[in-house]
Parts: C-alpha cells; structure tokens; sequence
C-alpha cells in the first residue's frame, strides 16, 4: 500500500507562511524535510513551487495547478489533488517508494486533507505573522504517533517533529 502523507511546518498559532515563504530559518527542519521526502514524490500547489523556485531533486515533482497551459522543466502537473495522487501514486509503484508525499502550501493542503494516512507536524513555538495559515491536525480523526523534540541551534526557535496516523 503506498501511504498517502502531508508535511507540514506550522507555527503555534496556525502559520505556515508569510509572502510565499517561511517565516523562520530553521536547518534543521529542512534536513528532517529531506529525510523524509527523499525517493518519494512530492506533490504541491503552483504557488508553492514558485517559491522554491526549482524542482527539488532526488523527488519526482508534482505540481498542481488550474491553469490549462501552465508548464515548467522537469515537473509533472496536474489539474486537481485527485490527478496529482494519481500521477504520483503511479510514481512510486514504478520507483518502488512506500508513500506520496503533499508539501504544501495551505491551499493544497487542505484540499489533500481527506486522502491523508499520515500528517508530518514540525511544530514551530513562534507565533510569527503569516497569510498562509492551516488548522491543527484534527485530533478526532488522527492520532499521534510520534514525538521528537527537535536539536536547536543558537538563534533557532524550539521545535518539535510529530506523526500522526489515521485511526
Ligand atoms: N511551513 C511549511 O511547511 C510550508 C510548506 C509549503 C508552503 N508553505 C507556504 O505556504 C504558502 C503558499 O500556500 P498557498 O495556499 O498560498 O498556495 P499553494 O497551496 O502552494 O498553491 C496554490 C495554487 O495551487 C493551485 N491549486 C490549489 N488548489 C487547487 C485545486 N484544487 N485544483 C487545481 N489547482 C489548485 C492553484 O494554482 P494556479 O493559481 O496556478 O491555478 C493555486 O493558486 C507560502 O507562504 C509558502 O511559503 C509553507
């Protein structure tokens, strides 16, 4: 079975980002991103991908859009969360990769929330401003399965990484 996941930083009060991008640097955080994205395909809103500006590599890269003729190098797109699950669950079937992966932002995530087996939370302890916000993983439906108290370097906030699973 290939797990349908979402990975997410957010912050205390709901932040995700702010101007189309992250309202913290957290390295970190980043490298546990990798981790657990690598090999898998990434799905992700258009805005999203502009804002990381490439493909990311060792990923096969979805994006989703709503514009017939949008198109960029080295990405599939696709024109509904649903098409995107479908590319990329063909994906990982052919590359061998045990879960697909939502990135984000806000919009997608939302939209993706229905399909999720597993939310990936970095919890940020920042109330930052921010215009992309997304609620709590809901607690009715998931539970937590893990909890990892993140490494912190000078200047960096506390954070904590946790999983949960559909019941
Ligand atoms: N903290 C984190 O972990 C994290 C992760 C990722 C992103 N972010 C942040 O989130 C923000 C971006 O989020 P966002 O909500 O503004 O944008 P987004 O979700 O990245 O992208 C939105 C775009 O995706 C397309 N789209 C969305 N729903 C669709 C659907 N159902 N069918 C077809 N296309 C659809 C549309 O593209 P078109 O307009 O092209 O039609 C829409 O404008 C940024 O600030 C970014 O830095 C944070």
């Amino acid at each position: 079975m290939i797990r349908v996941c979402a990975i997410v930083a957010r912050a205390k009060n709901g932040v995700i980002g702010q101007n189309n991008q992250l309202p913290w640097h957290l390295p970190s955080d980043l490298r546990y991103f990798k981790a657990q994205t690598f090999g898998k395909p990434v799905i992700m809103g258009r805005k999203t991908f502009e804002s990381i500006g490439r493909p990311l590599p060792g990923r096969t890269n979805v994006v989703i859009t709503r514009q017939p003729q949008w198109q960029s190098p080295g990405v599939k797109v696709a024109t509904s969360v649903e098409h995107a699950l479908q590319i990329a669950k063909a994906q990982a079937e052919l590359d061998g990769a045990d879960a697909v992966m939502f990135i984000g932002g806000a919009e997608i995530y939302r939209a993706a929330a229905p399909y999720l087996d597993r939310w990936y939370v970095t919890e940020v302890q920042l109330e930052p401003t921010g215009d992309a916000t997304i609620p709590a993983v809901d607690a009715s439906l998931f539970d937590e399965v893990t909890t990892e108290v993140g490494q912190t370097q000078p200047g960096e906030p506390d954070h904590t990484f946790r999983v949960f699973d559909r019941r």
